[in-house]
């Protein structure tokens, strides 16, 4: 059994291959990588022994003698060479992390844990396409899973805290380079106000490094992440409601999820406040319970100080599959209303870890 890669240089792709190796899946399938722009060159990859060398990414030909491609490249290249695939008569599976196909009626948004049914039955029905959702929806599907399972929720309010590795490999290295100019310029300041004072007539200057995150990201935040849809609303916020609804398999009957997408200066953990009405009275321990035991990897963390600062924290959750739903409380501005904080890597969950899961799938499948 073939498996094409392409896009595995990038973030997603070298996280993908590194659990690849540590979960030892490399030795079930044959592994092609291919490339847009090193064709030919021999190279060593991550959790392969020997040497490999690179195949035209461009070249049908060369893809379509795989029964599985696994694309970490990027919605472009997927607009470019899924529909061409398809037309000179590839019938393998697409597994994909792009948006490009998630809406595609014959595309399943996957994470096995919360749709492992929808997954099977696509496989059963015979479709091709399986897509990794968008990070904060996914992070937030693993966090709230046991109540979406129980049906018990009504809406979802998502505020997001959202890391720069979510804008790509540029943006965590110009945060990096502002938070370094920031401390050049206001460090060896003796008074505190005249440090901020500094510091905040470096930010403002136009030599500031802002190419890639528009806006200083060390020491502020950017309300905004993805298109403008002209309606007040940002892509990453629409795609709450839309992509989990469609993970879910509720899209006739969809849940509510609305809210704020804001980018912050954590390097690859996002952070959700959440803030959900249950369609019914639940009370905090029966709540707790629900969430915890949903799966392997969430955790209910105690609301209180030390617990939220200990067990919330960004650094420690980066990178490890670990899902902290912490701040968990009832609301007193209605009946039934809650809140709740989660963590979660947005590489690993929110990227890498539904496609690896998705091909083991797929590869159980076809042996
Ligand atoms: N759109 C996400 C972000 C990352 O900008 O953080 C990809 O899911």
């Amino acid at each position: 059994m073939k498996v094409g890669f392409v896009g595995w240089r990038g973030m997603v792709g070298s996280v993908l291959l590194h659990r690849m190796r540590e979960c030892g899946d490399f030795g079930s399938f044959d592994s092609s990588f291919f490339t847009t722009s090193q064709k030919g060159v021999q190279r060593q990859i991550t959790g392969l022994s020997e040497e490999v060398v690179l195949k035209d990414a461009y070249n049908f030909e060369e893809l379509s003698q795989n029964a599985v491609i696994l694309s970490c490249q990027g919605g472009e290249y997927s607009k470019q060479v899924y529909s061409e695939l398809r037309k000179n008569g590839w019938s393998g599976y697409w597994i994909d992390a792009a948006s490009f196909l998630r809406m595609h009626p014959d595309s399943t948004v996957i994470l096995d844990p919360v749709n492992r049914n929808l997954i099977d039955s696509a496989i059963e029905a015979g479709k091709k396409n399986f897509i990794g959702g968008n990070c904060t929806v996914s992070l937030m599907l693993m966090a709230l899973h046991g109540l979406f399972n129980s049906g018990v929720i009504e809406w979802v309010s998502s505020m997001t805290y959202q890391a720069a590795s979510g804008a790509g490999a540029e943006s965590i290295r110009e945060l990096i380079s502002q938070m370094g100019e920031i401390s050049e310029a206001g460090i060896n300041k003796p008074d505190v106000l005249e440090m901020e004072e500094t510091i905040r007539a470096r930010m403002l200057h136009d030599d500031f490094p802002t190419q890639f995150t528009k806006a200083p990201l060390a020491g502020g935040l950017i309300p905004w992440i993805d298109e403008d849809l002209g309606s007040g609303q940002s892509r990453e916020e629409w795609k709450a409601e839309a992509e989990a609804n469609r993970i879910l398999g509720t899209e006739s009957n969809p849940t509510r999820i609305e809210g704020i997408c804001v980018r912050v200066g954590t390097l690859r953990c996002h952070g959700q406040a959440l803030m959900f009405k249950l369609k019914e009275k639940v009370d905090l321990s029966q709540l707790t319970r629900i969430i915890n035991d949903a799966n392997d990897w969430v955790t209910v963390i105690g609301n209180n100080k030390d617990s939220s600062i200990a067990g919330l924290s960004p650094a420690k959750i980066s990178g490890t599959l670990k899902i902290p739903v912490g701040r968990l409380r009832k609301l007193s501005i209605d009946d039934n209303i809650y809140s709740a904080f989660t963590l979660g890597d947005q590489l690993l969950w929110g990227a890498a870890e539904p496609l690896r899961r998705m091909l083991k799938i797929i590869v159980q499948h076809i042996k």
